[in-house]
């Protein structure tokens, strides 16, 4: 059985496909209970780190835990040597991934409503990434994956997944003249919205924008500022662990809210305060309009100048466990009226999505925008000037089956090249990249063949040499490729003596 793996900020979820349906995965948690999904927690228990329910029941204990691992993943500094500390010890951030990801294997396979088919077969899943996730996060999910067990057969931007799971239940809603749908996806740290065109089942992402620290986690936070201002205290006096307990109180009240709801009672350092809802949902207010902000490139304005949806998307589909709380809806509505639709598996969207991805016999494909930018600044003039070169585009299209590729070719004027470069998601009217740019490696690549020789005996530090311009440098030939999961590789060689460097731009 292929399944689709959600591995979100707070809870993991995992979708199978099974002959044309694709059931949420359901799991018995250690007291026996049904849960459909793993939490992404991790807690210290006797100095090693557990995972998952054994975690959740370990921090109910008392153990130092960490709640949001995949928020540290979405650092676009990160890099597989990362640490986090825990209870006094330093982790690394990628053993921690593998560790959860591998705890969810675990329960798959003996304790899940699909047990029995995956007793002795292999793991084989399409994984979720965030559609904004940089290319260090890409990479280390993929290879927290693959320590964990799991046979990855693609990775697919969450909100695409969850575009998926719109048309296999709203097929009849799409049409010729309303051909697109626009995702709006709350998780518990994140925050995307994706404009997908639908033809049948071949989806292609026209665009997508998103804030990689919005999500229910905020929400959970505001309410917990609520209870503070309603007990009269400051979160200061409570403490770090008061703090933590506090939010976990805001987190339970909050999933418990209906529409109907009126009062909001908590605790707050072991005395009962109430909030009304409304001071609340004011308080929120700002979160929501900030997703709005976020996802206005992909709406239109209307005669007010308000954002609107296009005319030709079909519906506004409302998925994430964020987008639970009644105030989430109602404001979109309100806001763009009744084509919103709230998916009825808000949390499990993405997964089903995901696992309609690893199903061969869905037929479903999918065309990518790359979403970040990677350029390169390249030094000429003997190190005095240096130019930015924009290889990849924010908006490049890419496929989830095929790799995308850019050469270019020219003779190397000095005796060394270096290249820096980044990763960025918009540029200004000269291409130059502008706001949001990160570092994604450094290389220095050898032009002079007495250097070649050098550095590939391990014997020349290139830093050391001095860039000088040369008469007759050799054809150079850079080759970027993205890969399926939006994983660039650069290889820059040397035409004339065959010397190669490679290098997956992942991070710094
Ligand atoms: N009934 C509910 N009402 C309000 N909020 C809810 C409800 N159920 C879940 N949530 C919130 O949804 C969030 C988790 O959503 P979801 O499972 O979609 O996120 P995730 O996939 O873990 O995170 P991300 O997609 O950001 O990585 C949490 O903040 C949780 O408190
Ligand atoms: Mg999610």
């Amino acid at each position: 059985m292929r399944l689709g793996v959600d591995f979100g900020t707070t809870r993991t979820i995992v979708a199978g496909a099974d002959r044309g349906n694709y059931p949420v995965v359901s799991f018995e948690d250690p007291r026996g209970d049904a849960r459909e999904f793993v939490p992404s927690l991790i807690a210290l228990e006797d100095g090693r780190p557990v995972f998952g329910f054994r975690a959740e029941e370990a921090a109910r204990a008392g153990a130092p835990h960490l709640r949001s691992v995949k928020r540290i993943l979405s650092d676009p500094r990160v890099t597989a040597a990362a640490t986090v500390r825990l209870g006094g010890r330093d982790l690394r951030v990628l053993d921690l991934v593998a560790g959860l990801l591998r705890e969810v294997a675990g329960c798959l396979r003996t304790s899940s409503s699909v047990a029995e088919d995956l007793t002795d077969a292999p793991l084989d899943v399409v994984v979720g990434i965030p559609a904004h996730a940089h290319s260090a996060q890409r990479l280390l999910t993929l290879e927290a994956c693959r320590a964990a067990g799991f046979t990855v057969r693609a990775m697919v931007n969450e909100p695409s997944a969850a575009g998926f799971e719109y048309t296999h239940r709203h097929a009849g809603t799409v049409n010729s003249r309303r051909g697109r749908v626009l995702v709006f996806d709350l998780g518990g740290g994140t925050f995307d919205a994706s404009l997908v065109a639908v033809h049948g089942t071949a989806h292609e992402v026209l665009g997508s924008c998103g804030d990689n620290h919005l999500g229910g986690d905020d929400f959970d936070e505001v309410l917990a500022r609520c209870a503070l201002r309603a007990a009269g205290i400051s979160s200061a006096e409570l403490g770090e662990s008061g703090w933590a307990g506090l939010l976990d109180e805001a987190r339970t009240a909050k999933e418990s809210l209906s529409s109907q709801s009126r009062l909001i009672a908590i605790e707050v350092a072991g005395r009962a305060v109430t909030v009304p809802v409304g001071e609340f949902y004011e308080d929120a207010a700002p979160l929501v309009r900030s997703a709005l902000a976020t996802m206005e490139p992909l709406t239109v304005p209307d005669r007010d100048g308000s954002p609107a949806l296009p005319d030709d998307v079909a519906g506004l589909y409302v998925v994430g466990g964020g987008s639970e709380l009644p105030i989430v809806s109602r404001l979109l509505r309100s806001r763009f009226g009744r084509r919103v639709h709230r998916s009825p598996h808000a949390a499990a969207s993405t997964a089903i999505g995901l696992a309609i991805a690893a199903d061969p016999d869905a037929g479903y494909t999918l065309s990518e925008r790359l979403s970040r930018g990677l350029g390169v600044f390249r030094e000429s003039e003997s190190g005095r000037r240096v130019s930015f070169d924009p290889l990849l585009e924010p908006d490049l299209r890419v496929s989830a089956s095929d790799t995308v590729a850019v050469t270019r070719t020219y003779r190397a004027a000095h005796n060394i090249g270096w290249f820096r470069f980044v990763e960025y998601a918009s540029a200004d009217d000269e291409g130059v990249p502008r706001g949001d740019v990160m570092p994604r490696g450094r290389i220095a690549m050898p032009f002079d063949p007495l250097l070649q020789e050098g550095s590939r005996r391990g014997e020349v530090d290139l830093a050391g040499q001095e860039v000088v311009r040369t008469e007759y440098g050799p054809l150079v030939e850079e080759r970027y490729s993205v890969d399926p999961n939006g994983i660039v590789e650069v290889q820059i060689r040397d035409c004339d003596t065959g010397f190669t460097l490679r290098q997956s731009l992942a991070a710094d």
